[in-house]
């Protein structure tokens, strides 16, 4: 269905920053991950009687809220994580952006949320851009993030989905994701907490999947890791994915591995990486992955090398599992990294240096 043609109210931000003062954190080596902001947002509302409506680009800053908002109390809200690249004419792209749309309508559909159209998604990205564009930073592998969100703003404490809903987008400009950069991860084994479960949220980009990693999340920090990795929560057996990213296991005889599961997040680079892969003539095998196997393919020469995947983190090899009662060790690699080649492949991609052979740019500034 045709969706109307929204009628923006564009309403500047009377304090935004200089570009003295745009350039001072865009140029830091601290630039890290989710820490700075631009200077709008978009806003949209959505009401039962009145869809959606009352697009708007406004100043970044606070928003109001009844203490009775439902999203307070019932964690009804869904989010995206997307980027923008600035290639080297100085146009601004974005990666897959209709994949990202319609994975957040799936996630609406299973928080009993309203879908936003994908073209008011995308449409939503250009109007920050067309005012917040300088925010996209120049340096080798930075990028703007895009953050959608969406959640029940209607003050009510019934539990029922709510009436009125607000749709927003927040962008903040990004370099590496883990301090370390590309350096191979350690990863925590959680054997206590599992995420999600059949038939849950877990496939769902919301909140309360989050909230649910976070206490495992601070075990990895205390064992000396930096992502947390969960089981199935049936049998505590199989591979599910780590607290924000996806997992690929890769074979001598070129295989990738990656966990099937419906209650996993159904990541965007996952499916480009997998597509990277059949390119290079590897087979694909999307299916259940149990730990043993993981553990003893990497002690017959099976398993050569494991990778996390996401939009934040990209693609960072990974060279240890740690879990309470035992440890699995990846060999070191002969030859370059498949993990690393990848990510080579995807950012050149992603930032222009190659053809996008499969069509997954589309220009944001034009
Ligand atoms: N799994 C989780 C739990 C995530 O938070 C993310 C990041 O968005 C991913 C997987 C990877 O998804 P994508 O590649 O679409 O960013
Ligand atoms: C993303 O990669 O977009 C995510 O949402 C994951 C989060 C760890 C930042």
């Amino acid at each position: 269905m045709a969706t109307q043609d929204l009628l923006w109210q564009v309403i500047p931000n009377p304090a935004a920053k200089t570009v003295k003062e745009r350039t001072a954190i865009l140029s830091s080596p601290e630039l890290g991950f989710g820490k700075s902001f631009t200077d709008h947002m978009v806003d949209i509302c959505w009401s039962e009687k009145g869809g959606w409506h009352r697009p708007r680009v406004q100043a970044y800053g606070p928003i109001s809220l009844d203490p009775a908002a439902a999203v307070l109390h019932y964690a009804q809200e869904v989010f995206e994580g997307l980027k923008a690249y600035r290639h080297a004419d100085g146009s601004i792209w974005t990666f897959r952006a209709t994949a990202n749309a319609a994975r957040m309508q799936r996630s609406a559909k299973r928080l009993a949320l309203p879908e936003l159209p994908v073209e008011y998604f995308l449409d939503s990205l250009k109007q920050l851009i067309a005012v917040d564009g300088g925010w996209v930073p120049t340096a080798d592998e930075t990028s703007l993030y895009f953050r959608p969100f969406m959640f029940a703003k209607e003050a009510f404490l019934g539990v029922r989905s709510a009436n009125k809903v607000n749709y927003y987008l927040i962008a903040s400009p990004a370099g590496a994701y883990f301090s370390g950069g590309i350096s191979p991860l350690s990863i925590w084994l959680s054997t206590t907490y599992t995420r999600a479960g059949h038939g849950g949220m877990g496939a769902a980009k919301t909140g309360g999947n989050y909230a649910a990693s976070l206490v495992a999340q601070q075990e990895a920090y205390e064992n000396g890791c930096q992502q947390v990795l969960f089981l199935d929560a049936q049998e505590g057996k199989y591979l599910e994915e780590l607290g924000g990213m996806n997992l690929v296991l890769v074979t001598k005889d070129k295989r990738l591995i990656t966990p099937d599961s419906d209650s996993i997040l159904e990541g965007i680079t996952l499916d480009s990486v997998l597509q990277l892969g059949r390119d290079r003539g590897y087979s694909i095998e999307q299916r259940r992955v149990s730990i043993d196997e993981w553990r003893e393919g990497v002690e017959s020469g099976e398993i050569v090398e494991a990778f996390a995947c996401g939009t934040a983190a990209v693609i960072v090899p990974i060279d240890q599992i740690k879990a309470a009662d035992f440890e699995i060790r990846m060999p070191e690699p002969e030859g370059e990294r498949v993990a690393l080649s990848l990510r080579q492949e995807l950012t050149d991609i992603q930032y222009g240096r190659v053809a996008d052979r499969h069509g997954w740019l589309q220009r944001l500034d034009a």
